[in-house]
């Protein structure tokens, strides 16, 4: 779609928002013209920390789907609207109820801390969530002796596992995007930028986070490039997270790893489902609602308040 019909379809958006009294946020992975339009652009824990205090009567999250499952349970009174139903997560997938509730009867005396990535299902399984953002501050301020079974990523809990010296029991999940970086690819565009510094999210495997320059949350890697003296970064997570970049540091140069042998094939394309058409339409129709059962969004609640506590 072109600029102009952006721009029209931009103006009739905030006309809706502003006669509903709605409000969008959006994560730095989803397309550049939905972040535009977005009131808030944050990663998961700020995303969910701005739904939990949010002054609006509906908010449009332009996300995946954990992400408004999160809003609703944090602002049950409000509207929740989620553009695009099928938009998941390959990592959230990874993890189901049943046999989470099946783990955990095996593994009594483990605590089960949740990435975000995770169905509300799920989240009413669990003792505590985190976010990449807080996810070593959580793990630390556990009682050493405490038992963990961390779900569902394997690759971030390992990373937590290096870095905090705990030895957590890892859910077997994965993100199908970050899972795709390679060595092989970093190495290459350090050999053509020596001066790069390299910025990896935790989602990656272990053999692409040791390379890291800096390792954490989309909003981590964000601060890390902001504050840094140097002027260009190899970007190791998803391409959505440059459109911020090129915003807010026009002076500084991106080169974002591509997927081996898949040149620009780096997209969560459940992100990237959700459009400039089909925020439009969902505010307009106030369809599709995100809906939850009362007693599934209690326990899921317990999880990410005692997370947002901390
Ligand atoms: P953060 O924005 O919290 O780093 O999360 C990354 C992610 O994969 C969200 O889906
Ligand atoms: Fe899920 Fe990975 Fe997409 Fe994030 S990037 S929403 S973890 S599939």
């Amino acid at each position: 779609m072109g600029r102009i019909e952006n721009s029209v379809l931009a103006n009739k958006i905030a006309a809706l928002k502003k006669s509903k009294r709605a409000i969008i946020l959006a994560h730095y992975y989803t397309a550049g013209e939905v972040q535009a339009v977005a009131d808030f652009v944050g990663d998961s824990l700020a995303l969910s920390q701005k739904a939990a205090t949010v002054d609006a009567d509906i908010i449009l999250f332009a996300g995946v789907r954990f992400m408004a499952e999160t809003a609703k349970v944090l602002s049950p009174d409000k509207k929740v609207l989620l553009p695009v139903v099928e938009a998941g997560c390959s990592l959230a997938d990874s993890c189901d109820a049943g046999e989470l509730a099946r783990v955990k009867a095996e593994n009594p005396d483990h605590l089960v801390v949740a990435y975000v990535n995770t169905s509300v299902e799920v989240k009413a399984l669990t003792d505590i969530c985190c976010t990449s953002s807080n996810a070593l501050d959580i793990v630390r301020g556990l009682p050493a002796e405490q038992k963990i079974l961390f779900i569902p990523d394997r690759n971030l809990g390992s990373y937590i596992n290096k870095c905090t010296g705990r030895n957590m029991k890892l859910w077997d999940g994965a993100c199908l995007v970050h899972e795709e970086f390679s060595v092989e690819e970093i190495v290459k565009l350090k050999e053509a930028h020596p001066q790069a510094k390299v910025v990896v999210h935790p989602e990656c495997k272990a053999e692409v986070v040791e390379l890291a320059d800096y390792a954490g949350s989309t909003a981590g890697i964000l601060a890390y490039c902001k504050n840094s003296e140097a002027e260009e970064f190899i970007v190791t997570t998803e391409s959505g997270i440059l459109y911020e970049m090129e915003r807010t540091l026009p002076h500084k140069k991106f080169y974002p790893v591509p997927h081996k042998g898949c040149e620009g094939c780096i997209s969560c394309l459940d992100m990237k489902k959700v459009t400039l058409e089909n925020i439009y339409e969902t505010l307009l129709n106030e369809t599709p609602e995100v809906v939850i059962d009362e007693d599934v969004r209690a326990k899921a609640e317990g999880a990410i308040v005692r997370m947002l506590a901390l």
